[in-house]
């Protein structure tokens, strides 16, 4: 091999590796995004957005307000498995509702999986 088409390899070798690692950061097979976005579009965004950043005419009426997905202490405070208790149970005297009458835990998960990897691009 000389030495440019070694360089080549190299570059085509790292872009492979890249794609692979983002791959397996992504947990959720698509058609999971798919009914979480669908969910997250139906029953949440009133609340939380359209980009989960929490501007919505109704956050104007709400204290706490909802939660926005897009700020960096969210990121940092929102792990998986509170976002689902907190779904699920709901936060007390905000809010937030329950929505496990509503929702079967897989769509709660669903809905999780999509708000963390396309609004807080967490990839998981
Ligand atoms: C009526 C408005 C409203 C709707 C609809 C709504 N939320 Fe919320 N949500 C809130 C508010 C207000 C908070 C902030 C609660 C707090 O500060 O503890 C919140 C917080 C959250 C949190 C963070 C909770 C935590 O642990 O801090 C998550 C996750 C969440 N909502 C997900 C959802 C999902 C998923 C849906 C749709 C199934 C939804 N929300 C629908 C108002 C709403």
């Amino acid at each position: 091999m000389n030495f440019d088409r070694k360089i080549l390899f190299h570059a085509i070798s790292y872009l492979l590796m890249g794609s692979f690692l983002m791959a397996a950061n992504h947990h959720a097979p698509d058609s999971d995004i798919e009914t979480g976005k669908k969910i997250y579009h139906d029953r949440c965004k009133v609340c939380h957005g359209d980009h989960g950043d929490g501007k919505t005419f109704a956050a104007n009426a709400l204290y706490p307000s909802p939660k926005n997905f897009t700020a960096i202490k969210s990121k940092e405070e929102l792990t998986r498995d509170r976002m689902i208790r907190s779904v699920t149970k709901g936060r007390p005297k905000t809010a937030m509702m329950p929505w496990e009458n509503v929702l079967t835990q897989q769509e709660i998960s669903s809905v999780v999986n999509y708000i963390r990897q396309e609004l807080m691009g967490s990839g998981n």
